[in-house]
Parts: structure tokens; C-alpha cells; sequence
């Protein structure tokens, strides 16, 4: 073979004699066989993306085809594992080589020595398509995975292999003599097929209550959070990983900074499962490519992530793929784009930016699983955007913004003034809030829908009076208005306002975001009709009812409901006094 480096370029290089290469393929290069892929072919000239540091490489260097497109594997082992962006295992990295990623290390991508209980589904004789259930092993304590017949092979089940096997060996053969394992490859840079798209009609709730009440997200929906520097974007994604109600988890730190990850990983082994106390790494997969590492596999690791978490949702399961920060990535693609030579866009991104950004999101949805139609499953993505300076109109948050459905925009004054989460209320959007409402009734209660529409009135009156008292100044609003002032602080402070890390704030489920509105509401109209009748609003915000209705939402789970009962006849009490005056 005489397929040598023509050039080298920071991650890209390029070949000569690559003519029968094709789009995606696996290449090594060098003597010390970097891993790379086809990104272009141009007549025999070859352009490959590098995922390891190229330095050294040199034109004249031998590259060897693999004939494969690359690709990820999915397999048992995946759950509680921490990836680099091309899935090479960096727990195993870090004991085998040192604590950086040695270049050119082969290391299988899943454990090829664990043994896993296969308990099979199939029986012999029945006829098998791509997706169909094979059987299952217990991944983890909280999780069943489910091993499936890989698309495009079909046959009749002819052997089954029962028991502790390994991903080396074969669960099942079919008549033809095909093996069947209970690992497979994807093509990362391809969705998983889906049997049918499904429309979401309910939420992905993720215990924040700015989120789940005024902009929730949808089940299989694409959400966005755009924010400058420490607006609070990182701090999101963590609690959304570490609370909303996603079986599987698949965070992709992406061109952060290590001690981040380390952070992030760190809060994670921490936490434990609500439900069972197991550790919360054990329907958890964690990609990290951290600034330090090389930005072609930088740009791979959004896709090596979905693909994952695609493959899970494949099991039926509801995945949640969170990606900190989708600008790094695409700063990574625009490195790799200039140094292609190619003709830039806006900002220097490649004219191609908004299409992968959008061929990204699409990966999200609640669907109908191949194979299996009768089973769904869901994949909600969730991208952090850092725009820089927080400015929203640079082009990465201007094509997230068009692809993704639900928008959570920081805002830095908000952090500044330590509301978190510095959600910002009037530039925040969710455009399948209405398509959900019908779930929120039925599955929240009646008087939801009413409840949130009167919370916004709320915080929108509060906007447009603190216009005016701008103008006119506070003190010569009239009484009424300066009721609708303090209503808009109760719900900011007493309802959106939520820690992060105070034990019992931290996650607000939906049940209790209905009482703790409920309560909240009621205040607020009591409040409202007593300074109608003429009582001084003085008297109702220097009342220690106030302070207490603040911090309903810190009040432990257990006789929460009795609180709130007395809390409501106190107030009740408190009104009637005031207009007994
Ligand atoms: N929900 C929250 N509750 C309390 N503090 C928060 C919350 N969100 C963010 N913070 C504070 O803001 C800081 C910066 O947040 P971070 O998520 O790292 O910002 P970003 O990722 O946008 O740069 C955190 O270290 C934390 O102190
Ligand atoms: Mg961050």
C-alpha cells in the first residue's frame, strides 16, 4: 500500500492514494497509529480528522486503512463508565497508562474479561429481526439491559446460550451460522433507526421549579441554556442530571476544563438514587473531553454521547443526554474547519454549523423502538451554550435557538444577584408547553393550568410597574400596585428562586410545586383583596407571615401538608384581623 500523509495540519491530515477510501472510515496513522477518520475525499486525496495529538506526525508517514466506519460499542459494561470523546474507557486509561491517554493505545472500548448473566428471551426456532430482544443481563443493581439483534441481521434462532457469558462470546446463533453478541457497533455520526416518531405529550420533570412549572421541557424534547460565564449553566445541567426523572444519564462534558469534569463526576458518585440508595453512577455515563484534550475528538464526543444514548433509549428506557458546552464543541469544529482550509462562515464557523447543530438536536425524541413497536422510549437533549460576553446573538446560540424547543436563558444579573436559577422568566420559552397541558391537568391537577397562567400575569404586571416606578419612583405608586410589586418578589424569592444545594430545595417534585404555588397563590390573592379594602400594605409585608411563606420550600417533606394548613389558617386569620381595623 501507498496511502502516505501528504500534510499535516493541527487535527486535520491528509493522504494521498485514498481513492477507494469512503466518508467516516477508520484510519491509523503513522508509526505510532494514531486513530483518525475520513472527513473528505477529494480524487485520491483524503482528508482525516485526527483524535489524538499530532505532533510528530510527519508527511511521508504510512496510513493504514481499516475498512470500517467509525464507530462506538455498545455493550454491557457501559453504565457507570467514564469515556474520552472517541469512547476509549479513561478509568482504564488511567490505570493502565498513566493518567493522560497515551497516543495510539488500543484498549478495548468495553471490558472483554466481565461476565455478565444472560437471561435469554428468545426461544429456538423463532424468527429474528434487527431490534428485537434477544434476552437481558443485569447491567448494573438499578438497571436491566436488554441485549437486541442488531440492524440488518435477520434470521431464525438456532442456538441460545444461557448464563454467565462474556461480550466475547455469543449469546445466540441463527440458523445461517451468524453469531449473535451482546455487543454491537454504531456509526456514531448516525441516528439509531426508530420505529415510528411519537408525539410527547408530558414533560421530562426535572424538579426545578421555574422549569417543570413555566418552561417545562418535553419528554424527548430539545432544550437549550444559553448563559455567560458562571451564569449558573454547569450548576443546571448537574442538578437536571442529578434529579429529573430520566432513567439513564449520558453527560457530556465537552471542552470544559478538567477540574469541572472532575466536579461533575464527583457530584455524581455522591449522590445516590432516591428511590434505592444505589449510587447514582450506575445509570450513568460519562464523556469527558476536557479542554486539554484533542479538539477533534472534542468534536466527536456530542456524537459518541447521543449514540449511547440512543442505544438506551433502544432498551425503552427515558435518557437524558446533557452536552456542557455545546460552543466548545463548536468551537472544536471551526478549528477543524480552518485548518481544512474551507470557506468560512459567520465568525469564522463553518457555513455547515447550523446543519450539525440541527442534525444533533433532531437526535432527541420520543419514539416507537425499532424491532419492537409496541415498546417506546425517549431521549430528551439538553446543550448548554456559552456565548461569548453572554452575548445571545453570536451564530452558535442563533442556530441552537432555531432547533431547539425549549430555551432556558441565563442571565447574568440574575446570577450577579444570586437568583438562581438565574432562569430569566421574560426571554425563556418552551414552545410544547401547550401540547403538555393536557398531562399537567390530569397528572398535576385541575387548576394547574390556571395557577401558572396567573403566575405569569404576576410576574409580567411586575415588569411593567417596575417600568414606572422607574419613571415615577416606588413611593408614588399607589398601594395597589405597590401590592403587585411585592406579589411579583413572593414568587420570585418564594417560588423561582431554588438552591442548587440546600438538601431539601434542591429538587422540588411536581406535587409539591402544585401546594407549594397553591399556597404561594392564595397569599398573594389575600394580600391583594385586603389592600383592595383599604389595609396598609406596610402592615401585611412587615409580618413575619411573609418570611415564613418564603421559605415554605425549604420545609422538610415530612408534615410539609400540615404546615401549610396552619400556615393558611394563620393567614386567613391575619387578613381578617387587618380588616377588622
Ligand atoms: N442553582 C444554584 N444554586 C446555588 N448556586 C448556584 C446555582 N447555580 C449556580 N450557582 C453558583 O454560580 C456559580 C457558577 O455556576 P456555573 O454553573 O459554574 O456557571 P457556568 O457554567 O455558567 O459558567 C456556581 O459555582 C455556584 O456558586
Ligand atoms: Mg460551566
Amino acid at each position: 500500500m501507498s496511502q502516505r500523509i501528504t500534510r499535516v495540519a493541527g487535527p486535520a491530515a491528509q493522504a494521498c492514494d485514498m481513492a477507494s477510501s469512503f466518508m467516516g472510515e477508520v484510519v491509523k496513522l503513522g508509526a505510532m497509529g494514531l486513530i483518525g477518520e475520513v472527513i473528505r475525499i477529494e480524487g485520491d486525496i483524503a482528508t482525516i480528522q485526527v483524535y489524538e495529538d499530532t505532533t510528530g506526525l510527519m508527511p511521508g508517514d504510512p496510513v493504514e486503512r481499516s475498512g470500517e466506519e467509525f464507530s462506538v460499542e455498545l455493550g454491557p459494561g457501559l453504565l457507570g463508565s467514564i469515556f474520552d470523546g472517541v469512547q476509549r474507557p479513561l478509568q482504564a486509561l488511567a490505570s493502565g497508562w498513566g493518567n493522560f491517554i497515551s497516543r495510539g493505545a488500543q484498549i478495548p472500548r468495553l471490558d472483554r474479561s466481565a461476565k455478565w448473566e444472560f437471561q435469554p428471551k428468545v426461544t429456538l426456532g423463532q424468527m429474528v429481526n434487527g431490534g428485537a430482544e434477544l434476552g437481558h443481563v443485569r447491567e448494573t443493581e438499578l438497571i436491566n439491559h436488554k441485549i437486541m439483534v442488531p440492524h440488518g441481521v435477520s434470521g431464525e434462532v438456532a442456538k441460545v446460550f444461557a448464563g454467565a457469558r462474556t461480550i466475547a462470546q455469543p449469546v445466540a446463533e441463527l440458523a445461517d451460522g451468524t453469531p449473535l453478541y451482546m455487543r454491537q457497533k454504531w456509526n456514531i455520526r448516525k441516528p439509531r433507526p426508530v420505529g415510528k416518531r411519537l408525539p410527547s405529550t408530558r414533560p421530562l420533570v426535572t424538579g426545578q421549579r421555574v422549569i417543570d412549572s413555566l418552561f417545562p421541557i418535553a419528554l424527548g424534547g430539545a432544550g437549550i441554556i444559553p448563559g455567560g460565564f458562571g451564569s449558573g449553566k454547569t450548576v443546571l445541567e448537574q442538578t437536571i442530571a442529578k434529579h429529573s426523572e430520566a432513567r439513564i444519564i449520558v453527560y457530556i462534558g465537552c471542552g470544559e476544563r478538567g477540574n469541572e469534569m472532575a466536579d461533575t463526576l464527583e457530584q455524581l458518585r455522591e449522590l445516590s438514587d432516591p428511590a434505592t440508595g444505589r449510587p447514582l453512577m450506575e445509570r450513568t455515563i460519562l464523556i469527558a473531553n476536557t479542554s486539554n484534550m484533542p479538539v477533534a475528538a472534542r468534536e466527536a464526543s456530542i456524537y459518541t454521547g447521543v449514540t449511547i444514548a440512543e442505544y438506551y433509549r433502544d432498551m425503552g428506557y427515558d435518557v437524558v443526554a446533557l452536552a456542557d458546552s455545546s460552543s466548545r464543541w463548536a468551537e472544536a469544529l471551526r478549528e477543524i474547519s480552518s485548518r481544512m482550509e474551507e470557506i468560512p462562515g459567520e465568525e469564522g464557523y463553518p457555513t455547515y454549523l447550523a446543519g450539525r447543530l440541527g442534525a444533533f438536536y433532531e437526535r432527541a425524541g420520543k419514539v416507537a423502538v425499532a424491532g419492537r413497536p409496541e415498546e417506546s422510549g425517549s431521549l430528551t437533549i439538553i446543550g448548554a451554550v456559552s456565548p461569548p460576553g453572554g452575548d445571545f446573538s453570536e451564530p452558535v446560540t442563533q442556530a441552537s435557538l432555531r432547533m431547539a424547543s425549549t430555551f432556558w436563558g441565563l442571565d447574568s444579573q440574575l446570577a450577579y444577584q444570586r437568583h438562581f436559577p438565574a432562569i430569566n422568566w421574560r426571554t425563556s420559552f418552551s414552545l410544547t408547553h401547550r401540547a403538555m397541558s393536557r398531562w399537567f391537568t390530569e397528572n398535576v391537577g385541575e387548576k394547574w393550568p390556571e395557577m401558572i397562567a396567573k403566575t405569569q400575569a404576576i410576574l409580567q404586571r411586575e415588569e411593567e410597574l417596575e417600568e414606572i416606578a422607574q419613571i415615577v419612583g416606588a413611593d408614588s405608586m399607589e398601594e395597589r400596585e405597590r401590592s403587585a410589586l411585592e406579589a411579583g418578589r413572593i414568587i420570585r424569592e418564594g417560588y423561582l428562586r431554588q438552591s442548587a444545594v440546600h438538601p431539601v430545595d434542591v429538587c422540588c417534585p411536581l406535587p409539591r410545586q402544585l401546594k407549594t404555588l397553591e399556597t404561594i397563590l392564595g397569599f398573594i390573592a389575600a394580600m391583594d383583596a385586603a389592600v383592595g379594602r383599604g389595609a396598609l400594605l406596610e402592615d401585611i409585608i412587615t409580618s413575619p407571615l411573609v418570611e415564613r411563606l418564603l421559605r415554605l420550600k425549604e420545609a422538610p417533606p415530612e408534615g410539609l401538608d400540615s404546615l401549610i394548613e396552619s400556615l393558611r389558617e394563620e393567614y386567613k386569620t391575619f387578613f381578617d384581623s387587618l380588616e377588622e381595623k
